[in-house]
């Protein structure tokens, strides 16, 4: 089970209309092949980190009924929810089972490998 974490306040916001930089702390909290689900700026966000290290980051809560996508299991390409199993594109937010699509939002780690996340237009 994930642990909803709130957003750790290093917030670097450009103004209305723009898009905003969210520090969420070191990737190693999420473990490999997991997911974790984040507070930011008033929008709940699963930060995932794939087996190879690499990060992708979707709206947490599913369009189908409101499971909790950052405690689905993950492979290289997809998320699966947890409640129905609907399926969603971790590289798109796009849905392979038919259901609305997530939010996606750009995501990396920086040189101190804390999770860089951004929100807003980009
Ligand atoms: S709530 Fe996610 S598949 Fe139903």
């Amino acid at each position: 089970m994930s642990t909803e974490q709130p957003g750790l306040g290093m917030t670097y916001d450009g103004g209305p209309g723009t898009s905003a930089l969210h520090v969420l702390g070191p990737v190693e909290q999420i473990p490999l092949g997991e997911g974790r689900a984040f507070a930011v700026g008033g929008q709940q966000v699963a930060v995932f980190r794939l087996r190879d290290g690499s990060l992708r980051a979707l709206s947490a809560v599913c369009p189908h009924r409101g499971g909790p996508l950052a405690d689905g299991t993950i492979d290289r390409e997809v998320v699966i929810c947890p409640l129905h199993q609907h399926a969603f594109d971790l590289g798109t937010g796009c849905s392979t089972t038919g259901a609305g699509p997530l939010t996606r939002y750009q995501v990396t780690s920086d040189e101190e490998r804390n999770i860089v996340l951004r929100t807003g237009q980009v």
